[in-house]
């Protein structure tokens, strides 16, 4: 893979990667479809890192289905698949990790507090590995987005960081491969993560200001459903991910809520002068 990336860019193609973990849905093929449009060699990777999952998290779980991955993508007119297995990437006397100081301490790092180690040192190595010009995340995991561009400013990665907005299902679920573990009872109690995030918007475009209300209206919501766990539901300032407690700018809401075992995530910017966030207004 980096020997064919670079044999690319030097003859002056220009590289783009979209880091996965399979099992596709339109979120990741809208990625894959943005970075189509920005380059001349499309990568996708497609890897379960095991090293940003916890000890009692879903890695074994995780689904995974290459032919089905490969399939979706056919129309989408993807260059390369990278799909390493783990001892390829993580060799037995691996000790290098890539850490952040700041970001991981909020929202998903309090419960997670190995993820984003493992998130920046697998994105730095792929980086490494396929060298690409321009890297596309979801503003899904808004988090990550932010520390995986932290990582690439404190350490000087020339690669261009683009976020894609979330993408939802009809009724507003944001897309995720985990949804797959949601029976239809659940899936029902799993649409209050964006209910409530809907019902914050409104609240702040009516006139609310005070973070604590708007928080405690969307976990009175989410708890109504006896499946519902909520991890956290957080309004913060979306560069440095501290909790605001008046929303005077625009302001990120994020929550994580575990729907019996499924642990799902999901966010939205607020905006208080009817400003645009980076999600359709539902
Ligand atoms: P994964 O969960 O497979 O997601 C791959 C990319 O798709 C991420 O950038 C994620 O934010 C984006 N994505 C997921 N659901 C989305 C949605 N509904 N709308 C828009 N984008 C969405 O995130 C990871 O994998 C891993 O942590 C990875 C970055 C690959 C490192 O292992």
């Amino acid at each position: 893979m980096q020997r064919e990336c670079d044999a690319l860019r030097t003859k002056g193609k220009r590289i783009v990667l979209v880091p996965t973990m399979g099992y596709l849905h339109e979120g990741h093929l809208s990625l894959i479809r943005e970075g189509r449009s920005r380059g001349d060699f499309l990568v996708v990777s497609i890897f379960v890192n095991p090293t940003q999952f916890g000890p009692r998290e879903d890695f074994q779980a995780y689904p995974r289905d290459l032919k089905r991955d490969v399939q979706l993508m056919k129309p989408e007119r993807v260059d390369a698949v990278f799909y390493p297995d783990a001892r390829e990437m993580y060799g037995a006397h691996f000790q290098t990790s890539i850490r952040l100081s700041c970001l991981p301490k909020y929202l998903c790092g309090r419960s997670r507090p190995t993820h984003f180690t493992g998130v920046a040192t697998v994105v730095a190595k792929l980086f490494n590995i396929v060298r690409p010009h321009v890297a596309l995340f979801g503003e899904k995991d808004f988090q990550q987005l932010l520390v995986i561009r932290r990582m690439v400013e404190d350490l000087n990665f020339d690669v261009e960081v683009i976020g894609v907005p979330t993408v939802r299902e009809p009724d507003g679920l944001a897309m995720s491969s985990r949804n797959t573990y949601l029976t239809a009872e659940q899936r029902a109690a799993a649409l209050s993560l964006f209910q409530s995030l809907k019902e914050a918007r409104k609240q702040v475009l009516e006139g609310e200001r005070d973070a604590a209300k708007i928080l405690q209206r969307a976990s009175d919501r989410i708890r109504a459903y006896p499946e519902a766990t909520i991890d956290y539901v957080a309004i913060c300032d979306p560069e440095t991910l501290q909790p605001l407690e008046k929303i005077t700018r625009p302001a990120l809401m994020a929550l994580a809520v575990k729907i019996d075992k499924t642990r799902l995530i999901d966010n939205i910017m607020l905006c208080p002068e009817g400003m645009s966030g980076s999600d359709p207004g539902r």
